[in-house]
């Protein structure tokens, strides 16, 4: 993943400079538990975006990069995450490997998508997804919109509100694959997104869960879905001796039969 700064909203230009931010840099030492998102903004390989900024984020195996806008005035979600990265570079890769048979057909829901990249480079990367939900809580909406129609994807991928632990509302199809992206980071959402995950799921559900190592707490949110779910290390990535040295990981979720 390489993120181009391109303007502020309301100043595009043609083209601008490329500033190229590969890998999965990170510092794990200086994460404070207590408070990871006060503290991530010191380890992100960009500068956190500034009000309305709008960028290019290119992956390896996009044609061409996604254009997105992010704007934290919504919440902590309207910046691009790392684990987003990894999510996205498995996702595309698996399809490749497969011929394009990975998610054909498939109805894939995001939970927590934030600006909506990890949705959106899936969505373009793998056309022959029957639907793509984005989700996350109302003061999201605006911006998953937006970036939408900044990638001209209105007519395959919705926005939809979908609050963890909250009913699911009966527009929001029953999906194949469930994506989630950094977001496992808040111990009071552990159960609201656990509850979510089981009510979204049946043992024929793939949830994957790409995240950043944050010491005891994620080992905590993982003690409590296992409960509910498998748990499997994804290790057939090619990038994954890259992101795990950088605290990140990606796992397939299968529901339990009870
Ligand atoms: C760290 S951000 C990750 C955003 C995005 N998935 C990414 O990787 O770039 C966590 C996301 O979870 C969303 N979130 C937090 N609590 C939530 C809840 N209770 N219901 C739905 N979404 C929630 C936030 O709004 C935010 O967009």
């Amino acid at each position: 993943m390489a993120y181009t700064s391109l303007a502020q909203v309301d100043d595009l230009p043609e083209s601008l400079p490329v500033l190229r931010l590969d890998g999965y840099d990170s510092d794990l030492s200086s994460i404070d538990e207590q408070d990871p998102f006060g503290r991530m903004t010191l380890v992100e390989t960009a500068p956190p975006p500034e009000y309305g900024a709008i960028g290019k984020v290119t992956f390896e195996l996009l044609d061409t990069p996604i254009e997105l806008a992010q704007d934290l005035s919504g919440g902590c979600g309207g910046k691009i995450w790392e684990a987003a990265g990894v999510m996205v570079d498995y996702m595309l890769w698996k399809q490749e490997q497969t011929q394009g048979l990975f998610l054909q057909g498939k109805k894939v829901l995001e939970l927590g998508s934030g600006t909506g990249l990890v949705g959106l480079a899936v969505a373009k990367g793998c056309a022959n997804v029957d639907t793509m939900v984005i989700t996350d809580q109302i003061p999201m909406m605006h911006l998953m919109s937006q970036n939408i129609t900044l990638n001209k994807l209105d007519d395959r991928v919705q926005a939809k509100i979908l609050d963890w632990g909250a009913p699911i509302s009966s527009d929001i199809p029953v999906p194949d694959v469930i994506l989630a992206s950094d977001c496992v980071y808040l111990e009071v959402a552990y159960q609201p997104l656990i509850d979510t995950l089981v009510a979204l799921s049946n043992k024929d559900t793939d949830i994957y869960m790409s995240y950043r190592k944050r010491r005891r707490a994620n080992k905590r949110f993982f003690q409590m879905a296992r409960k509910k779910f498998h748990l499997i290390e994804v290790t057939e990535d090619p990038k994954r001796e890259q992101y795990t040295k950088d605290g990140l990981r990606l796992y397939l979720m299968k529901k339990k039969s009870q």
